[in-house]
């Protein structure tokens, strides 16, 4: 039952403040920590969405999506607010918005209504945390970025194999996740204090509310490739073009798929503690 999920309670209480406020402008203000660590009287919806522009460019280049996205149907896992929603909206056919929490995908639609193309944009509501309520194989790109670190390891490996469900043969996935780090020593055991605190009825539920304790809470997992792509592996999934990207200099530890050693490749603009499973269904 979702009530019974604690992990989903802080971005159910981000969502609660988000829905409370009058404008997304006020979100990025007051609640701008649940996507960038800031706030402040100054900030406005435009610059934050101009961060999701910016980083949008970038990894559509990189991915090399920009030839196929104009006629393209592409879903974003953990959408948020639509920082970065507005302008696949601008890129892309069709953009299907998901998120684990209500609030946050309808402040994606006001935000998309003001910086992308709203008649573009469907909302697809992760009731759950794992399951993404649409069909097999109708998505051309699936795409998720600092999303799948925030939520149990089980429900990223859930919505590792819905990404693969849901996209095309031949269809295109890049997943973002997060992986060991030295100061985990701390932030890791940090988190799981922080996310048995939740549980006490009454505390809990006003802790997840402050930004302080919200940053270790989140913290949620880490996940390496070889778990990853075990997963795909032993769910029968074919992968096509299979690559792990990652900082510059810092690959991952070598792991297959499918007797074959994977692909790894410096991504520029890849932060030190992430790396990105990049492929297509086969
Ligand atoms: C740090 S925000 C990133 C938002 C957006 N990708 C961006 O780059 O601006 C993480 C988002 O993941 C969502 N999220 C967390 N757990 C989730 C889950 N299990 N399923 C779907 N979304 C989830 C949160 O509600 C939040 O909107």
């Amino acid at each position: 039952m979702v009530t019974a999920r604690r992990q989903l309670i802080p971005w159910r209480a981000a969502g609660t403040r988000a829905e409370m406020r009058r404008n997304a402008d006020e979100v990025v203000r007051d609640t701008g920590w649940v996507f960038n660590n800031q706030t402040g009287a100054k900030l406005t919806l435009e610059e934050f969405v101009h961060t999701g522009d910016v980083e949008v460019d970038i990894y559509l280049d990189r991915l090399g999506w920009n030839s196929f996205a104009s006629g393209a149907t592409m879903l974003e896992i953990g959408s948020g607010i639509g920082r970065m929603t507005s302008a696949f909206s601008r890129k892309f056919a069709v953009t299907i918005a998901t998120d684990v929490d209500a609030a946050f995908l309808e402040r994606c639609r006001e935000t998309v209504s003001r910086f992308g193309r709203v008649g573009a944009l469907r909302t697809v509501h992760i009731a759950d945390g794992s399951t993404i309520s649409v069909d097999d194989s109708s998505i051309d790109a699936v795409f998720s970025y600092i999303t799948l670190q925030h939520c149990k390891a089980s429900d990223a490996l859930g919505l590792t194999s819905e990404a693969f469900r849901i996209v095309k043969p031949g269809g295109y996935v890049a997943l973002n996740y997060r992986t060991w780090v030295p100061a985990d020593l701390l932030l890791v055991p940090a988190g799981v204090v922080m996310r048995q605190l939740w549980r006490i009825p009454v505390v809990g539920a006003r802790l997840s509310q402050w930004r302080w304790s919200t940053r270790f809470g989140w913290q949620a997992n880490r996940l390496d490739p070889k778990r990853v792509l075990n997963l795909l592996e032993a769910s029968g999934i074919d992968l096509d073009d299979v690559a792990i990207l990652h900082h510059p200099g810092k690959p991952q530890k070598p792991v297959s798929y499918r007797g074959t050693t994977v692909v790894q490749r410096d991504l520029d603009v890849a932060n030190k503690s992430h790396w990105w499973l990049v492929a297509r269904s086969h």
